[in-house]
């Protein structure tokens, strides 16, 4: 067995790549390498290519997917990490994918149809009311690269359950540029506060630079 298990549910070790059980087997999202074993497929994740993923790299120590988890995901864009959730949280699972792009969602759309778990939804999450029909959900994620970026996942919070789990990518120079990184990332958090616990602060580099990944809880 050369492809194991990993401490992150869902995710396994492919010769020192991580990779995820690919729902929709034959299928690739972005061009990812598909590897097989024991008549499983596996599609590897590029950290490169997901904040998630780089999270993951840099040791993320809070892990709030399984099967079955519904996720309502900000900032889909055409679907990379969506399609990593979704394999992680599998059929029973839910991804709320959220994109205000036509032009993105289109692409999520094509490339994702055979993934009866992701729910593709054109709208703006600067206005969660017009999706109300998602409900509660156990994680929120949210990676928009926006000014208002803390407000998005303030107010998109009515929809995550207490002490539920919300993840945010902040890019300190969709912010401000005038600022130094650290002190963008000193806003947010003052921003977040008030609803959400702060868990863990991760710098992204070198994969993604002047990004800030945060993980906290909603109180
Ligand atoms: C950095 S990309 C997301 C990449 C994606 N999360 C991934 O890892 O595959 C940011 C996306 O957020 C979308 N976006 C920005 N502001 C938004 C908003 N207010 N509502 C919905 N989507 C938004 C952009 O159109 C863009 O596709």
């Amino acid at each position: 067995m050369t492809i194991k298990n990993t401490s992150y549910y869902g995710i396994y070790d492919a010769w020192g790549k991580m990779a995820t059980l690919n729902l929709d087997p034959g299928a690739k999202i972005h061009g990812e390498q598909l590897v097989r074993e024991d008549g499983k497929e596996y599609r590897v994740w590029d950290p490169r290519r997901s904040k998630l993923g780089a999270a993951v790299m840099k040791d993320l120590q809070t892990w709030p997917f399984e099967k079955g988890t519904r996720v309502l995901y900000l900032g889909a864009a055409a679907g990379v990490t969506p399609s990593f959730i979704s394999d992680i949280v599998g059929e029973e699972g839910r991804v709320y994918a959220v994109e205000f792009s036509p032009e993105c969602i289109k692409e999520l759309v094509l490339r994702c149809e055979n993934r009866k778990n992701i729910w593709p939804i054109l709208a703006d999450a600067r206005l969660p009311q017009k999706y109300d029909y998602v409900g509660e959900v156990d994680v929120l994620f949210e990676d928009v690269a926006q000014p208002d970026q803390d407000r998005i996942l303030v107010i998109n919070a009515r929809y995550l359950k207490k002490g539920g789990i919300a993840m945010i990518a902040v890019k300190s120079q969709s912010i401000d540029v005038t600022l130094k990184p650290h002190e963008v990332y000193k806003k947010v958090i003052e921003g977040l506060s008030d609803t959400f616990e702060i868990l863990e602060k991760i710098e992204l580099d070198p994969y993604e630079k002047h990004h800030l990944f945060i993980v906290c809880r909603k109180k």
